[in-house]
């Protein structure tokens, strides 16, 4: 056996200077057994990887990887596992040598890479729905959390679509801040007693670049399985059914404490909602929310969502103009408003316009034939269909737009009236 070689990681999840080593290594034909892996500690100065993309393994062909085995081996190396480095080498070293076929389920590597990669999954979406949980609750800013793999950094991205305020995660192993415009990464709070605890260093600068992001598919089971909204919001993060998702800044998931079973469902997140994370924050927001008060809601209380949860729009002038969901984005998101429903198991269901309603309905409606009556939808649910306030605000004259307000108010007052016939809010 050749010398014992090492090569040192900047910090726990250095995909990008495990990637470059692994070609390097590859390249002069290090036996995994020759190469020794270590992280170094915090601030300790390591030799620049070189960036060795263009080296050739020793049987000069490129290695060229399936999408599926890179998310494997970026899950697998958040795992917390020594051998995982080493692990992660011999695969792409065999792989590179044709001593190894991905179809080869019951060689021991390939097993032992997929128990980490879903070990590391499995806590993502726990640590998810514990953040999701967390953005829902506005007392705190600071998230404890204890992870037993590294996970804080691939879930970086998905924490600042799930939660655009400003948020700190602290973990024994890492610290994650997101001052609403930048992330930054920090020693976690066992290094935090030995470094300075304002060491921050930001995202995309020095060794923080290359670090894995997780993507994760929700699974119609898992939705289906979900028993909370923060589980389910947080699953619907990385919802890529129809393509709205491509342009969207985020998945835009409904929010409101859904006190007294009462469940508001808009059309789609426009450009305010999309920047801001939530839903109706904009000017069809602040006339609902005008409109909920003066029928007696406080809008925190209730639960608001979207038929569609991603925001859809055409570029002009520099604008992003709001387009209509068709019916492709409707039907994707339907199991969402679904998965919304069995969660909340909403007394009265208001549809604010055509599209919510086309949805919850599952029909196409007219607006003022269905207008303002008690609706049946299933045994314990009712709905009630009015108008969506941006109805309102298109409206020319101000006469009508008055008239129709009042209406639109009358509408909600006709909710707060079920709602107190049936038991489930107090008289005003
Ligand atoms: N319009 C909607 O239907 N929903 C929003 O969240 C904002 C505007």
């Amino acid at each position: 056996m050749s010398a014992l070689a090492e090569s040192v990681l900047a910090h726990q999840v250095d995909f990008q200077g495990w990637r470059n080593a692994v070609r390097q290594h590859i390249a002069q034909d290090t036996p995994p057994e020759a190469l020794h892996w270590r992280v170094a500690a915090f601030g300790e100065a390591i030799p620049e990887t070189e960036d060795s993309s263009a080296a050739l393994p020793a049987s000069g062909q490129r290695l060229t990887l399936s999408r599926m085995l890179l998310a494997m081996l970026e899950a697998a190396m958040q795992a917390r596992d020594e051998t995982r480095f080493t692990l992660g080498y011999r695969i792409l070293y065999r792989l590179a040598r044709h001593e190894l076929g991905l179809n080869d389920e019951h060689d021991p590597d390939l097993t032992a890479l997929r128990v980490l990669a879903e070990s590391v999954r499995e806590e993502t979406r726990a640590f998810r729905e514990r953040f999701s949980a967390f953005s829902a609750d506005r007392s705190t800013a600071c998230l404890h959390d204890s992870p037993t793999h590294y996970i804080i950094e691939a879930n970086a991205a998905f924490c600042q679509a799930r939660n655009p305020r400003l948020w700190e995660i602290r973990t024994p192993y890492r610290r994650a801040l997101w001052n609403g415009q930048r992330l930054f990464f920090g020693p976690g709070e066992n290094e935090a007693a030995h470094v300075q605890a304002s060491v921050w260093q930001p995202a995309g600068q020095g060794c923080w670049h290359g670090y894995p992001q997780t993507v994760l598919l929700p699974a119609l089971k898992d939705i289906e399985q979900a028993d909370s909204l923060a589980a389910l919001g947080a699953l619907a993060m990385d919802c890529r059914a129809c393509p709205s998702w491509e342009n969207a800044t985020r998945t835009v998931f409904g929010c409101g404490q859904g006190l007294f079973r009462l469940m508001l469902v808009g059309e789609q997140p426009g450009d305010q909602e999309d920047l801001a994370g939530m839903p109706f924050v904009g000017p069809a927001g602040q006339v609902l929310d005008k409109a909920l008060a003066e029928a007696g809601f406080v809008r925190e209380q209730i639960y608001v969502t979207n038929a569609v949860k991603h925001f859809g729009f055409t570029w002009r002038n520099g604008r992003r103009l709001h387009q209509k969901p068709d019916e492709t984005a409707i039907h994707a998101c339907h199991v969402w408003l679904e998965a919304e429903r069995r969660v909340l198991n909403p007394a009265l269901v208001v549809m604010l316009g055509a599209t919510a309603a086309r949805s919850v309905l599952k029909k196409p409606v007219t607006i003022s034939r269905e207008r303002s009556r008690i609706i049946p939808l299933d045994a314990t649910t009712a709905g009630l269909v009015t108008v969506h306030p941006s109805y309102l605000l298109r409206l020319p004259d101000d006469s009508t737009r008055q008239k129709e307000y009042e209406r639109f108010v009358a509408d909600l007052k006709r909710a707060r009236d079920y709602l107190h016939d049936k038991g489930l809010l107090e008289p005003q």
